[in-house]
């Protein structure tokens, strides 16, 4: 099935907190793996960690033996379904920890999670701690070199960053060995603001990591407006909201493309840490927006 290097790197990204980065690397990502039977990985390079706190909670892992012992405790789980214990960490992908030699070193990286298409490069609780002796090159270069060093492309079809909302090396890890960034956007007033400021941001990562985007010139894929509620938007203002975002100047200057589709409003999303949609009932509205979105979004990354 897969083809030599057809793999997509994708990072998820804006510089502001709370507009549906980590709930679209993690609902695409499933929806890929799951419904399409695409292989995907998905790395969580922010140190909230929200997103590997989501996928450890549906399928049952603990970084340690005392979060496993927790996490059970929590789940009032009984012996059989005991939460289990994945070394996989991207602080070792980070402080290049992973030998090439040796095969079973990647499982401190990647965890392949059981009878699915979804691998997960899981986030670091404490991780600026733990990484606090490395050099900003180290950082900067760790993900692209653990990805180059170990013909990681080769496995996959899409690869997945989740980024943080602050810049910083981080940042600059996830976007180095990107193909795309996809900018998630609430539909609020000034969120263009911060799409031109990212802009820039690349601009000046692209500049000064020149050799790395040359074969890969890392393309904006597009603004994905997150959170909408379907039924409220006339009533809510979010309609005039939206149609500013299509009509700012910031979209037209630049090129960038926004999504056909919006991703609706769910409020399981917020109350439940293990939702998927693609596992739901929610065949009204959720769903069958995730499909399109989905689509939409692969079509973008095969035409580039
Ligand atoms: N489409 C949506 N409908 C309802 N809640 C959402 C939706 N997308 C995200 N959320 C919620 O909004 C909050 C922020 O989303 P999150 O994906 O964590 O943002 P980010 O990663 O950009 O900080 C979370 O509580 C999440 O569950
Ligand atoms: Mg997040």
């Amino acid at each position: 099935m897969l083809e030599q290097d057809n793999c997509k790197v994708v990072s998820f990204i804006n510089m502001k907190g709370g507009v549906g980065k980590t709930t679209l690397t993690k609902e695409i990502g499933f929806r890929l793996a799951n419904t399409l039977k695409k292989k995907v990985l998905l790395i969580d390079i922010d140190p909230q960690i929200n997103l590997t706190q989501s996928i450890f909670k549906i399928f049952g892992y603990a970084q340690s033996e005392d979060l496993a012992e927790k996490a059970s405790i929590e789940e009032n789980s009984t012996k059989d379904d005991d939460i289990k214990v994945t070394e996989a960490s991207i602080q070792n992908v980070l402080q290049g920890n992973i030998s090439n030699s040796n095969p079973t070193s990647i499982k401190k990286a990647i965890l392949d999670i059981p009878n699915t298409n979804l691998s997960i490069i899981p986030g670091e609780f404490g991780l600026e701690f733990t990484t606090r002796n490395l050099n900003s090159g180290q950082l900067e270069n760790g993900i692209y070199n653990f990805i180059e060093d170990n013909n990681i492309r080769e496995n996959y079809d899409y690869i997945l960053i989740d980024c943080p909302p602050t810049y910083s090396s981080y940042t600059i890890a996830a976007l180095k060995p990107s193909d795309y960034y996809i900018v998630p956007v609430k539909p609020e007033a000034y969120s263009m603001l911060g799409v031109d400021m990212l802009e820039k941001v690349v601009e000046e990562i692209k500049k000064t990591n020149k050799p790395y985007f040359k074969d890969r010139n890392l393309k904006n894929l597009g603004i994905i407006i997150t959170d909408v509620r379907e039924k409220e938007k006339e009533r809510t203002g979010i309609l005039n909201l939206i149609e500013d975002i299509e009509n700012s100047k910031i979209l037209k200057e630049k090129g960038i493309r926004l999504f056909d589709n919006h991703f609706l409003h769910n409020a399981a999303l917020q109350s439940d840490m293990a939702y998927l949609i693609d596992n739901s009932k929610a065949t009204k509205y959720s769903k069958p927006n995730l499909e399109s979105l989905t689509n939409e979004f692969i079509k973008y990354t095969e035409k580039g």
